[in-house]
């Protein structure tokens, strides 16, 4: 018994597979009937009426009238491209996760994206940036779906539909396309003010990237490494570009926009097609798995902080080459899945309530996205590990099943037998203890702190970048109609810091309102008031 389709690909990275749809020497119909011309509708005479009768014309249209699929919900915009990833081994005494061992070769396929934008919007808006790995690895496929912004603007998943509404475009004129400049946006992150620090990465250089090909990549939300005794240990994992991280300034992120809507993609496209095969390291911040899930303070499961790298430095584990681009975007780049809960053994996933409501809506959102539930199947989705589930039929099935009995145990065809224990390869979930506890919906305090961080990445900044943050608060707010909303906006930059609440208040018109809350440490800079005698584009 057992699936007689779902092989492994064997496909090298990146060459062209197969071409299924377009063999033979002749031009046919869908059904392989040659056909002798395709310019002209069959009509009773050359002046006559276009009859219904003609076959090849319906087809042809109808299957051209259905080329479209939705585009996804959010991350519509995206380039892709193939490539390994090479273990070096050094996280080999933490997870048992085969791939990451010394010197495996994995192949990989990476999406790229912005996240507000539609499929057509253009590349070089100021947005967050995804960054999604592909793992086609021995041991099943590994989905590593992270952004180029190490914090997320909500911590739980239950707000998800209403950061995404309040930042795509207005419901009734469908404007702005691609930015953030809008009063449903900045009325949502100034009243959920966990969104502080994801929007204050917003406002920097990191949201107006050079090239998909100089972006730092996080997974974001900590998981857990499982080792091949069992111990478990907390991870971020983070990508590091070999060429260094690099952004626009905005007024050339404006006119490249302008110019070439395509910028990142033709970008990495043509580097990879010229043998310029960008890298990247990945690496992990780790963690002891304590009870608390906290490090130095700071809570492991809330998806709006990070650890600072000078607590927990970032170790390399490998490393990821871009080598080849797809051959076809819709057949690759469109309809990839990715999904977090794509794990492999030795990699699992902690209680972030933000990675919980991913884990759910990856697939659901795909079943719509691409048809029914057999996208697995499609070339790009097939893992490169042997498949033999028990799963069956359902829309686009296009594997021929054998055998009688897709149950287990069975006493008819023999099933696929499961292999009981650790030592068999089996995804097993870390059997973490749960703290004892009522049903509630809430939040744990730790949560609660929204300022301190963005406080921390504010004080981080050089001059230079400082001035580009006030200068996109200052022009994004500019765009915003309701006064209320920019209002509430600066007395949220009062609580990271009274320069950038004071610079974009003048920018605005405004008077700058007091902090409601203590600021964690002094700034130890002059304000830039002080030093923009020496500003040289003053
Ligand atoms: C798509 C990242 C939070 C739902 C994506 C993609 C990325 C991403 C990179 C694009 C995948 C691709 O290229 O095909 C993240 C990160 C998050 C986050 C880093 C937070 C840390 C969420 C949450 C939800 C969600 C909380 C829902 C509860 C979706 C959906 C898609 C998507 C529905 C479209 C998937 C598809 O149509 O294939 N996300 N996301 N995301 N994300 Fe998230």
């Amino acid at each position: 018994q057992g699936p007689e389709t779902l092989t492994p690909t064997g496909r090298p990275t990146g060459a062209p597979r197969a071409a299924v749809a377009q063999s033979g020497a002749y031009f046919t119909t869908a059904q392989g009937a040659r056909l002798y011309e395709s310019d002209h509708s069959l009509k009773a005479g050359a002046r006559g009426p276009v009859l219904l009768q003609d076959h090849h014309l319906r087809e042809k249209i109808t299957h051209f009238d259905h080329e479209r699929i939705p585009e996804r919900v959010v991350h519509a915009r995206g380039a892709a491209a193939h490539g390994v990833f090479q273990g070096y081994g050094t996280a080999a005494k933490i997870t048992k996760a085969a791939f990451l061992a010394k010197g495996v070769e994995t192949p990989v396929f990476v999406r790229f994206s912005t996240v507000l934008g539609s499929r057509g919007s253009a590349d070089t808006v100021r947005d967050t940036r995804g960054f999604a790995t592909k793992f086609y690895t021995g041991e099943g496929t590994f989905d590593l779906v992270g952004n180029n912004i190490p914090v997320f603007f909500i911590q739980d998943a239950v707000k998800f539909p209403d950061v995404i509404h309040a930042g795509k475009p207005h419901p009734d004129r469908e404007i702005p396309q691609a930015q953030s400049a809008h009063d449903t946006f900045w009325d949502f992150v100034s009243l959920h003010t966990e969104a502080t620090h994801h929007t204050l990465w917003n406002m920097s250089d990191r949201a107006i990237p050079r090239s998909f090909r100089m972006m730092e990549g996080f997974g974001v939300h900590t998981f857990r490494l499982v080792n091949a005794k069992g111990a478990t240990t907390l991870v971020k994992f983070h990508w590091k570009p070999k060429l260094g991280v690099h952004s626009m300034v905005w007024e050339e992120a404006q006119l490249t926009g302008g110019m070439d809507p395509d910028f990142h993609r033709r970008d990495l496209a043509d580097a990879i097609e010229a043998g310029a095969h960008p890298q990247w390291e990945l690496g992990i911040q780790t963690f002891p798995d304590t009870p608390e899930q906290s490090f130095e303070g700071i809570d492991l499961l809330d998806p709006t902080k990070i650890v600072p790298e000078e607590l927990a430095p970032v170790r390399p584990i490998g490393l990821m080459t871009l080598n080849a681009n797809p051959a076809n975007y819709f057949a690759e780049t469109e309809q990839v899945a990715f999904h977090p809960g794509h794990l492999v053994p030795g990699i699992d996933v902690t209680d972030d309530p933000l990675l919980a409501g991913r884990l759910f809506s990856y697939l659901d959102t795909q079943i719509s996205r691409l048809g029914g539930p057999n996208f697995g199947q499609l070339p790009i989705n097939r893992p490169h590990a042997p498949v033999n589930d028990m799963l069956r039929d359902g829309m686009h099935q296009t594997a021929v099943h054998t055998g009688t009995a897709p149950y287990r145990p069975n006493s008819l065809d023999g099933g696929c037998p499961f292999l009981a224990g650790a030592d068999t390869g089996a995804f097993i979930e870390a059997p973490v203890a749960l703290p004892a506890a009522a049903k509630v919906r809430d939040a744990s305090a730790s949560f609660d702190d929204h300022f301190s961080q963005p406080r921390l990445f504010w004080l981080s900044m050089t001059v230079v970048e400082r001035e580009h943050i006030i200068a996109a608060y200052t022009f994004e707010l500019g765009k915003c109609e309701e006064q209320v909303v920019r209002e509430r906006v600066l007395a949220v930059l009062a609580n990271i810091d009274p320069h950038l609440c004071g610079e974009v208040a003048a920018g605005l018109g405004l008077t700058a309102p007091a902090a409601t809350q203590p600021l964690t440490e002094p700034d130890p800079s002059p304000a830039l008031t002080q030093i923009r005698g020496t500003w040289p584009l003053d």
